[in-house]
């Protein structure tokens, strides 16, 4: 047990959206191309003034109004984000001062690429149980076209900027169980912004898909046989949103195709971002509700991949 109920969800866009059209305009591409191989059709890209610092606190803003829990009690904020601002401060600082919360509270960055919101949750859980405090706000924010080589359409066409931000409470009574896993491969990278602009976003696309498609099932499959459940058990499965077509391939392993939350047309890969910004849009749609069971799967460069089976 000592599971997490989900108080509030928030997210947060770039002002530009740029369509598949208007990526032809940096490389030799097509709408018909990406959103063919990948189900995207357009994705958020942050302008002058906006970045994963700013994006991370106008989520944290809105998901901590929504909570209704004061700034004074929330005990940890963990943010993933592989594209943050800089190193030092962390982001997660950086929240923490723009919300004024309280000072003795732990505050850090979890670094697992698009696996790192359900990191950052294992950590935030983690810390709740350790501090003997109730509330943390976990938030994953990425700008990720900071490090896009947009000469390189094998790339630059996949990702997109965004931020989601979660408050949790930590509840003994609740079901939660996780799964975590790395198998170290540089099958993708790219240089942190602040350090070093010398290497930019690369993917080996084809072992990637291959890697996520076989990875979704296997976590899925783990929590299912750590926590006895099975896909009838669940109401929801929200994946990372990479690719349609890896999706599709999980769904056709696992079934369930109507639990599983898709959004990745209108943002295209948020990296960490990713499953917190569904949370929040499913959340804005009213289809979370409390005592539904969900599955999460995070998985990306490391390689590493995360699951999280939670009754909400
Ligand atoms: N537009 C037009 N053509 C393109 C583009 C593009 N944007 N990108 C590549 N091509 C071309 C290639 O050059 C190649 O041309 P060629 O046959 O003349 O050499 C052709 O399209 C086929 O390229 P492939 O790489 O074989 O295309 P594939 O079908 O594998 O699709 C893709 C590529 C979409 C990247 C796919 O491999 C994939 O989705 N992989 C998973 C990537 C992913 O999801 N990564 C993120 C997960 S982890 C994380 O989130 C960090």
């Amino acid at each position: 047990m000592n599971g997490l109920k989900l108080l509030a969800t928030g997210r947060a866009l770039p002002s530009q959206t740029l369509s598949n059209d208007d990526m032809s305009r940096y490389v030799e591409t097509s709408d018909e191309w990406i959103g063919g191989r990948t189900g995207i059709r357009q994705r958020y890209f942050c302008a002058e003034g906006e970045n994963a610092t700013t994006l991370a606190i106008e989520a944290s803003r809105l998901a901590l109004e929504r909570s209704g829990i004061p700034a004074a009690e929330i005990g940890c904020v963990v943010v993933a984000t592989s594209s943050g601002e800089y190193v030092m401060p962390s982001t997660a600082s950086m929240v923490h001062g723009a919300l004024a919360l309280d000072e003795n509270i732990p505050t850090l960055d979890v670094g697992a690429a698009c696996a790192g919101f359900l990191y950052a949750v294992e950590v935030a859980r983690g810390l709740l149980l350790a501090g003997g405090r109730r509330y943390a706000l976990v938030v994953g924010t990425e700008q990720m076209s900071s490090v896009l080589d947009m000469t390189d359409r094998t790339t630059c066409v996949l990702f997109g900027d965004g931020a989601g931000a979660t408050v949790f409470e930590l509840d003994t009574e609740r079901e939660y169980v996780s799964v975590q896993g790395t198998r170290s491969d540089m099958a993708i990278r790219s240089g942190c912004p602040s350090i070093t602009q010398k290497v930019p976003m690369q993917m080996d696309g084809q072992a990637v898909f291959r890697f996520a498609a076989a990875i979704i099932p296997k976590c899925v499959q783990d929590l299912f046989a750590k926590g006895g459940r099975t896909m009838d058990d669940v109401d929801w499965v929200v994946c990372h949103q990479a690719n349609e077509r890896i999706l599709d391939a999980s769904i056709r392993r696992l079934g369930g195709k109507e639990k599983f939350y898709k959004n990745i047309d209108r943002y295209a890969n948020t990296s960490a971002a990713s499953i917190a910004i569904a949370l929040d849009e499913m959340n804005e749609q009213g289809l979370l509700e409390e005592g539904q069971r969900i599955v999460m799967v995070g998985f990306g460069g490391g390689l590493t991949w995360a699951g999280i089976m939670l009754c909400i």
